[in-house]
């Protein structure tokens, strides 16, 4: 609970380079989160050419309060998923949610930012910009698609934490009659 209630979206941060041991631990932990079937759709582009990072920025709207994250911090993550595996059997689709690259992809976020965290290291998640765009930048393939990136770096501030909903207005118990 520490580490969760610990974690913040991190949009300030320092140049510093990270070590390289603590970019294989983050990438670890996306390795060993849950997926469908074991599946593990996603992959992960790691962008630490500065001129990398700045036409990822050209990405973000001018509003996205994550913008300087992007090129301030020494690496960017852009985590993509790839279609037609996670929720399919046999190349059929198994339920009603069609392809659930969306909530694999999440579960290997999660990891990665807490993990992050754990490591003193500062994350956000960025899903406010022009994935198409980031896909043809990236050369990414047909059959993957970008879902959301998020700078990894030293923390240069910490933000404040959001209010949360309490449990009693997300909570039913037996049914939501
Ligand atoms: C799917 C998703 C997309 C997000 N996109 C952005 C974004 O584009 N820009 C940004 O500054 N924060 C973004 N965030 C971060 C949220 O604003 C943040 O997680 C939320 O306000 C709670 O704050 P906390 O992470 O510090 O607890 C995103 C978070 C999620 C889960």
């Amino acid at each position: 609970m520490d580490g969760i209630k610990g974690r913040r979206s991190i949009r300030k941060y320092k140049c510093d380079p990270i070590p390289e041991e603590a970019l294989q631990t983050v990438l670890e932990s996306v390795r060993w989160a849950p997926s469908w079937a074991n599946t593990q759709c996603w992959e992960v582009i790691v962008v630490k050419d500065p001129k990398g990072k700045a036409e990822l920025a050209t990405l973000l709207s001018k509003r996205n309060p994550a913008l300087s994250s992007i090129t301030d911090a020494p690496i960017v993550l852009v985590l993509c998923g790839k279609q037609g595996i996670s929720g399919f059997y046999k190349n059929q689709v198994t339920t009603v949610k069609g392809d659930w690259l969306m909530f694999d992809t999440a579960l290997a976020m999660q990891n990665l930012c807490l993990t992050a965290h754990s490591l003193g290291l500062g994350t956000v998640i960025i899903g406010f910009f022009d994935h198409k765009k980031a896909e043809e930048i990236l050369g990414v393939p047909e059959n993957v698609e970008v879902v959301a990136m998020t700078p990894l770096g030293y923390p240069a501030r910490q933000g404040r934490a959001p209010k949360r909903k309490e449990i009693s207005e997300f909570v039913f118990y037996e049914n939501m009659l």
